[in-house]
C-alpha cells in the first residue's frame, strides 16, 4: 500500500505560491506525502514538470530523507507533479526501487501503487526488445511500456497511451504519469487500487486517498474501476479502458485531516480492521499462474529441498503465533508433513531437533521482532531452511531468511495486530497448499477448490463488516466485564487465543482462551454466574462430529451460570438455544474459517477499549515491534 499524490497547478499564477492554482506544485506534493506517510514510509520519491523541464528526486527510508537530497541538491519547483511513498512489494526498499520511475527517454514519470501481475512476462519482452532495467519493481515495466507506447502508437497522447498500456496490464494499480511533452497535465489509471482526484479552482489534485489534497480541496470525485482520468489546471476529464467518456463518483470531504488519514475511522485500528478484504485479496494476488497453479516466485528454494521437507517448525510471537497454530493444522492436513508451533523465545533454549531436512518457517508482521530474529538465526546455525511469511518488505527477518512470502496487508499502524493476522494466515494456507502441489499430496482440481473458497474470504469478510453494529452494541454492554473467556475447537483454537489477547491489550480486561475440550481437565472452575464465555463453535459441516462436542462445552458451561456467546456459521440454527447472543459468519470450509470468525472478536475487543475510553491504537506498555530480547 503505497501513498500517491499528483499535482497541476497553473503556470500564469505559479509566481504567486499560496493563491489558488498557484501554488509550487513541490510544496503541494511533499505535503501531500506527509499525510499520507502512514500508507508507506520505505522511500518516497517526487517528480516535477516546467517548461519542459522534468526533474526527479528519490530517496531510501523516510520522507525527511527526500527533504534533505532537495535542500542539499534543489530540483525544480514546477506547476506540475507527481509524489509517491512507498511500501514495498517488488524489490527491495533502495534508492533505485523507489518511485518515480523513467521512461527510457527520460521524459516521462511514473509512480504506482499495487502490484502488476504479469510484469514479468511484460519485462522479458522489453529486454528482448533491447530495453535497460534499472530497477526490481513491476513499475519500472509500466514506465517503459508507457513511453514507449506514448513515442510511438499513441503519437504523443498521454492519455491514449496509459488507455493502451492498462489494457496489458494485469492485477492492482493506481499509475500516475507525467510527460515533458505534455507539461500541463498528469493522468492516471486505476484498477483495484484507490484513486481519488481533488477538484480546485484553477488546479486540480489526485491522491490515493483524500488526505493527499485535503489542505486544499475537500470538493473530490472517487474514480470507479477501471477509469483513466486526466487533469490539468482547469480540466478533468474521465474515460473508460475502452475509452469511452466516464464519471467518478463526486463527494465532499467533511473529515478533518486526520481522519482523513484513518480513511475516516476514528482509529487507524478500525480502519485497519476494515482494511482487512483488501488484505488478503492482496495477498492473494499475483500467486497462481494462467492454468490456475499456484506460483510462488519468490519462494527460492530448490523444489528437491521442498520436496526433501521432513518436518516444519514455525516460530513466531503473539498474534503471528497463533497465524502459526492455524498453518499446522492447514500443512499437516494438506501436505502430510508433520509441523510444529513454537514460540520463537521458547525455541532456541530447548535444544530443538533439526536438520538439513527441517523447514523453519517464521512468521512475523514487523520482520523485526527480536526473538523471532535469533530463533530463525539458530535454526540457520543448526543446518534449517529458512522462510520467512513477513509483512514488511526488506526487514531484517526476510533478509536473513533463504526465503520469504509476503503478505500485502500494507503498514499496520496499530500496535494491536489485526490485518497483519488474517493476512499470515491466508499466506500459511498459500504455502501449505504449494507444499500440497509441489510433493503431489492432493489433486490440481483439489487446489483450485480451496483457492476458490479463498479469493471468496473478502467479499465474506465485507459483509461480516457491514453487520459489525450487532457486536458493537453487545460490547458497549460489557464495558465492566471483570473476565472474558473464550472457547474453540480445531482451527477454532487460535481465534479464541486470539480474541482473548486482542481483549487484553485492547480493554486491559482478564481474558483467557481455551481449547474447548480442554476445559473440563480444569479451566470450568473459573465458571461462576454472569461468567460471559465466547465460543467459535466449528462448522456443523466439518469432521470429526466437532460441532456437537463443542455445543457440549457449550452447555457444560451453561449449566454453571456463564454468558454464552457464540461465533458461528450462518444456518446453524442449533446454537441459538445455548447462545444469549449468536454472531453469524457466512459460511466457508471448515480450515479457512478462522478469517471469517476472528473479525467479531477484533470489533468486540476495539470497541469494548474505545468505550472505556482507552487509545486503541497505543494501548499502555506495548510497542509495535518488540525489537529487544
Ligand atoms: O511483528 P511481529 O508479527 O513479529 O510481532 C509479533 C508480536 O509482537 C505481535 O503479534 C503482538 O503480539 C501484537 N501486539 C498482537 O496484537
Amino acid at each position: 500500500m503505497c501513498g500517491i499524490v499528483g499535482y497541476v497547478g497553473s503556470a500564469a499564477s505559479s509566481s504567486v505560491s499560496g493563491a489558488a492554482g498557484g501554488r509550487v506544485a513541490l510544496d503541494v506534493l511533499l505535503e501531500g506525502l506527509r499525510r499520507l506517510e502512514y500508507r508507506g514510509y520505505d522511500s518516497a520519491g517526487v517528480a516535477t514538470m516546467s517548461q519542459g523541464q522534468l526533474s526527479v528526486r528519490k530517496k531510501a527510508g523516510k520522507l525527511s530523507n527526500v527533504l534533505a537530497e532537495i535542500q542539499a541538491d534543489p530540483m525544480v519547483p514546477g506547476v506540475v507533479g507527481i509524489g509517491h511513498t512507498r511500501w514495498a512489494t517488488h524489490g527491495g526498499p533502495t534508492d533505485v526501487n523507489a518511485h518515480p520511475h523513467l521512461d527510457a527517454a527520460g521524459k516521462l514519470a511514473v509512480i504506482h501503487n499495487g502490484i502488476i501481475e504479469n510484469f514479468s512476462s511484460l519485462r522479458a519482452r522489453l529486454v528482448a526488445e533491447g530495453v535497460v532495467f534499472e530497477s526490481q519493481t513491476d513499475t519500472e515495466v509500466a514506465a517503459k511500456l508507457l513511453g514507449r507506447v506514448f513515442e510511438t502508437s499513441a503519437g504523443g497522447d498521454l492519455t491514449e497511451a496509459m488507455r493502451q498500456v492498462v489494457n496489458q496490464l494485469e492485477g492492482a494499480f493506481t499509475l500516475l504519469a507525467v510527460h515533458v511533452d505534455q507539461p500541463d497535465r498528469v493522468v492516471a489509471a486505476r484498477r483495484n487500487s484507490p484513486l481519488v482526484v481533488g477538484l480546485g479552482d484553477g488546479e486540480n489534485f489526485l491522491g490515493s486517498d483524500v488526505s493527499a489534497f485535503i489542505d486544499f480541496t475537500r470538493d473530490a470525485v472517487e474514480l470507479e474501476q477501471d477509469q483513466i482520468v486526466t487533469i490539468t489546471a482547469d480540466e478533468v476529464a474521465i474515460i473508460g479502458f475502452d475509452g469511452v467518456a466516464a464519471q467518478g463518483r463526486q463527494f465532499y470531504v467533511d473529515w478533518d485531516a486526520s481522519a482523513a488519514e484513518k480513511g475516516g475511522f476514528a482509529t487507524f485500528m478500525e480502519k485497519e480492521i476494515h482494511d482487512q478484504p483488501k488484505a488478503v485479496e492482496d495477498t492473494l494476488l499475483g500467486r497462481t499462474d494462467e492454468s490456475g497453479r499456484l506460483q510462488l516466485d519468490e519462494l527460492r528454494i530448490p523444489v528437491a529441498e521442498l520436496k526433501a521437507v521432513s518436518k516444519i517448525i514455525v516460530i513466531a510471537c503473539g498474534t503471528a503465533a497463533y497465524a502459526g497454530m492455524v498453518a499446522k493444522y492447514a500443512i499437516e492436513h494438506w501436505c502430510r508433513i508433520p509441523v510444529e508451533v513454537e514460540l520463537a523465545h521458547e525455541f532456541r533454549y530447548r535444544d530443538p531437533i533439526i536438520d538439513d531436512t527441517t523447514l523453519i518457517v517464521s512468521v512475523s508482521q514487523s520482520g523485526e521482532t527480536m526473538d523471532t530474529l535469533m530463533a530463525v538465526r539458530y535454526a540457520k546455525e543448526q543446518g534449517a531452511r529458512t522462510v520467512s511469511i513477513c509483512n514488511t518488505n526488506g526487514s531484517t527477518i526476510p533478509r536473513e531468511s533463504d526465503a520469504v512470502l509476503y503478505t500485502h496487508a500494507g503498514p499496520e499502524i496499530a500496535v494491536a495486530s489485526t490485518k497483519a493476522f488474517l493476512a499470515q494466515i491466508t499466506a500459511a494456507y498459500l504455502l501449505g497448499l504449494y507444499l500440497a502441489q509441489l510433493r503431489g499430496q492432493m489433486f490440481t482440481e483439489q487446489i483450485r477448490d480451496i483457492l476458490a473458497d479463498l479469493h471468496k474470504i473478502p467479499q465474506k469478510i465485507t459483509e461480516i463488516l457491514a453487520g459489525a453494529e450487532q457486536v458493537k452494541s453487545l460490547a458497549r454492554s460489557m464495558k465492566d466485564s471483570p473476565s472474558v473467556l473464550f472457547l474453540g475447537r480445531h482451527v477454532g483454537y487460535p481465534v479464541a487465543l486470539e480474541g482473548a489477547l486482542k481483549l487484553k491489550e485492547l480493554a486491559y480486561i482478564h481474558a483467557e482462551g481455551f481449547a474447548a475440550g480442554e476445559l473440563k481437565h480444569g479451566p470450568i472452575a473459573l465458571i461462576e454466574e454472569g461468567q460471559p464465555v465466547f465460543v467459535v463453535v466449528p462448522s456443523p459441516h466439518g469432521r470429526h462430529s466437532l460441532h456437537s462436542k463443542v455445543v457440549s462445552n457449550i452447555q457444560e458451561v451453561r449449566a454453571r451460570g456463564a454468558k454464552t456467546i457464540t461465533v458461528a456459521e450462518a444456518g446453524d440454527d442449533d446454537v441459538r438455544e445455548y447462545s444469549e447472543e449468536v454472531f453469524f459468519v457466512p459460511e466457508t470450509p471448515p480450515m479457512l474459517m478462522p478469517l471469517l470468525a476472528t473479525v467479531p472478536l477484533q470489533i468486540f475487543a476495539c470497541t469494548l477499549a474505545s468505550e472505556k475510553g482507552y487509545d486503541v491504537d497505543q494501548p499502555r506498555n506495548l510497542a509495535k515491534s518488540v525489537t529487544v530480547e
